[in-house]
């Protein structure tokens, strides 16, 4: 009665803008209040197998418990590297869209994401939020203005190349014009170069960066923290105590990638923990992706997919991830919903309160009602990529055209989509494959080889070794059943084949022409001893 009286007292605008403060929630802490924070980690080269979850030998404690309490994404797609995934995820649009269709941004060429795409963090500054990058860049350095200080994030810190020493920060990068071999710091602050943090391990570092942003962050402006780890890409570095625990893997190459893996997976959980120790965690939506699968050449596995990172097979480009948040309305639950890198613009632009006014058309679809309430997914149909000019970097045909069978040939396919052109298409549950994917073997993990035998003769097992003819040049599988793409149905679906062919032909047309400028020698950082803008 009392209260009731005192309310009674106060004069009507003020309780309604009491009132208004509390709709806003801000009268309230212990309530998630206000569009919520984004955390975005991108680990490097991470494959299917290598992450707890999945099976594998090596263990991720901290990532199985988030994914487990969140929703894994068991049918989601990345590209199948480094450059294309990070373009996808902060444009939202396809690379036949960017001109970046082909291989990567090498150090010494004058190129980088468009200068007329809008990025996502500069979406989510237009919606009111802090943004902050720390770790990999690799969208491009040739000019200023392609810097991630310059494309919306209001702070960065790490590197700008594709790979580099975990520990001295440095990349060497032949400049053939100059018949020189240049090595030089790869590692600013902002757009400063930063040469104080030699003989430290990158993960420790981008950690320690994104638990200060956190710590710091003042919690009434929303947060967007993108941390892009290079944990696990090679070189194969980890301090020596994270391998211990591996003893019992055998080889060499993967037991070094498993330390790495394990301190990736300690970077996550001191995040996380840093999140909740803040008070952030209650309105944060964590998500946690690869950018491509596991390079199997530098420790990584995909196993029981087929192929590996720079293949267009799905252990190219089936990638390992999740969505953790106290915001989710369902928890523990796989998605097999087919979900893409570039649907994440669109969905935390619109989770943002934000608009994607000022991008071009998107190829990304917003799919949080998809993880968050189990909706179908709006996206039905997924281009992996058109790439004219393709040259399998690391061929591994030499050992599979024993046992050939015919190669399959209508007459008609040509005259839809040349199908010499590496190309991938998805619709539903069908997957095309034209032109060479690159490497098409399974890799077994290391541990699976019987000790008794040799790779070689591993690779005569046909669950390893491909039996397509080096000529052949069309694949069509059924995704949902066949996710190993061991039985190519092409045959049998004439009519499917002829729809998706169109489908690529559609996209080929509508595509732009490949941006690959030829190396630049003025990239030498012979006078600033470090990579960075040139022009
Ligand atoms: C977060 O949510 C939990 C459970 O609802 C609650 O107990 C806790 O107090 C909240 N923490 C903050 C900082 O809001
Ligand atoms: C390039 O440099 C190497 C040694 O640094 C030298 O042997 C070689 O002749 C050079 N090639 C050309 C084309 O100048
Ligand atoms: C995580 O935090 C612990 C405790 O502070 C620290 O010892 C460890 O180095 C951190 N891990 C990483 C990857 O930074
Ligand atoms: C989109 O942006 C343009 C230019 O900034 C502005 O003029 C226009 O009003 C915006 N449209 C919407 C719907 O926000």
């Amino acid at each position: 009665m009392l209260r009731l009286l005192e309310l009674r007292q106060f004069p009507l605008p003020l309780l309604l803008s009491l009132l208004l403060l509390c709709s806003l929630r801000l009268c309230s802490s212990a309530v998630p209040s206000g569009p919520p924070h984004l955390v975005l980690v991108l680990a490097d080269d991470l494959g299917w197998n290598d992450v707890g979850w999945h099976g594998s030998q090596i263990r991720t404690p901290n990532l199985d418990a988030l994914g487990a309490d969140g929703v894994r994404l068991e049918r989601y797609y990345t590209q199948p590297l480094c450059t294309p995934s990070r373009s996808q995820l902060l444009t939202g649009r396809y690379q036949i869209h960017t001109g970046l269709q082909h291989e990567i941004i090498w150090p010494c060429q004058p190129s980088c994401v468009p200068l007329d795409e809008k990025l996502l963090p500069e979406l989510l500054k237009e919606a009111g939020y802090v943004t902050h990058m720390v770790g990999k860049w690799h969208l491009g350095l040739y000019r200023k203005e392609c810097l991630p200080t310059r494309r919306g994030f209001d702070t960065y810190f790490g590197y700008l190349l594709g790979s580099e020493d975990y520990y001295s920060h440095e990349r060497c990068v032949p400049i053939i014009a100059k018949n020189v071999t240049r090595c030089a710091l790869d590692f600013r602050d902002g757009e400063e170069i930063a040469d104080g943090f030699k003989n430290m391990y990158s993960t420790n570092i981008f950690t320690e960066r994104a638990l200060d942003l956190i710590a710091s962050h003042q919690a009434e402006k929303p947060l967007f923290l993108y941390l892009a780890l290079q944990s696990v890409h090679e070189p194969l570095q980890v301090p020596e105590k994270y391998t211990e625990p591996y003893s019992f893997i055998k080889d060499e190459k993967r037991r070094k990638y498993a330390g790495m893996v394990s301190i990736m997976d300690e970077a996550v959980g001191n995040v996380t923990t840093a999140l909740k120790r803040y008070g952030l965690w209650n309105n944060t939506i964590l998500i946690f992706s690869t950018d491509n699968g596991g390079q199997t050449l530098a420790g990584g596995n995909n196993w029981p997919l087929r192929g590996r990172k720079w293949t267009l097979w799905e252990g190219g480009v089936r990638g390992a991830g999740f969505v953790a948040s106290p915001l989710l309305k369902r928890k523990g639950v796989e998605s097999h919903d087919l979900i893409h890198i570039s649907d994440w613009l669109p969905t935390l632009v619109k989770l943002a309160g934000g608009s994607s006014n000022g991008t071009k058309p998107l190829d990304g679809f917003d799919i949080w009602k998809t993880l968050s309430e189990g909706k179908p997914s709006p996206r039905k149909e997924l281009l992996h990529n058109i790439d004219p000019i393709f040259v399998d970097p690391s061929p591994c045909a030499g050992i599979s055209s024993r046992n050939s069978p015919q190669s399959n040939y209508f007459a008609w396919e040509d005259s839809i989509f040349n199908t010499s052109i590496h190309a991938a298409i998805r619709y539903g549950k069908w997957k095309l494959l034209t032109g060479n994917p690159g490497c098409s073997h399974w890799f077994p993990p290391p541990s699976l080889l019987n000790e008794s035998k040799t790779l070689s003769s591993l690779f005569n097992e046909s669950k390893t070794l491909s039996s397509d003819p080096p000529t052949k040049k069309l694949w069509l599988y059924d995704i949902v059943q066949d996710a190993e793409e061991r039985t190519d149905l092409s045959e049998q679906y004439p009519d499917i084949v002829k729809k998706l062919l169109l489908r690529l032909q559609h996209y080929h047309k509508n595509s732009v022409p490949v941006f690959y400028p030829d190396d630049d020698p003025h990239c030498d950082p012979a006078a600033t001893k470090a990579w960075g803008p040139w022009m």
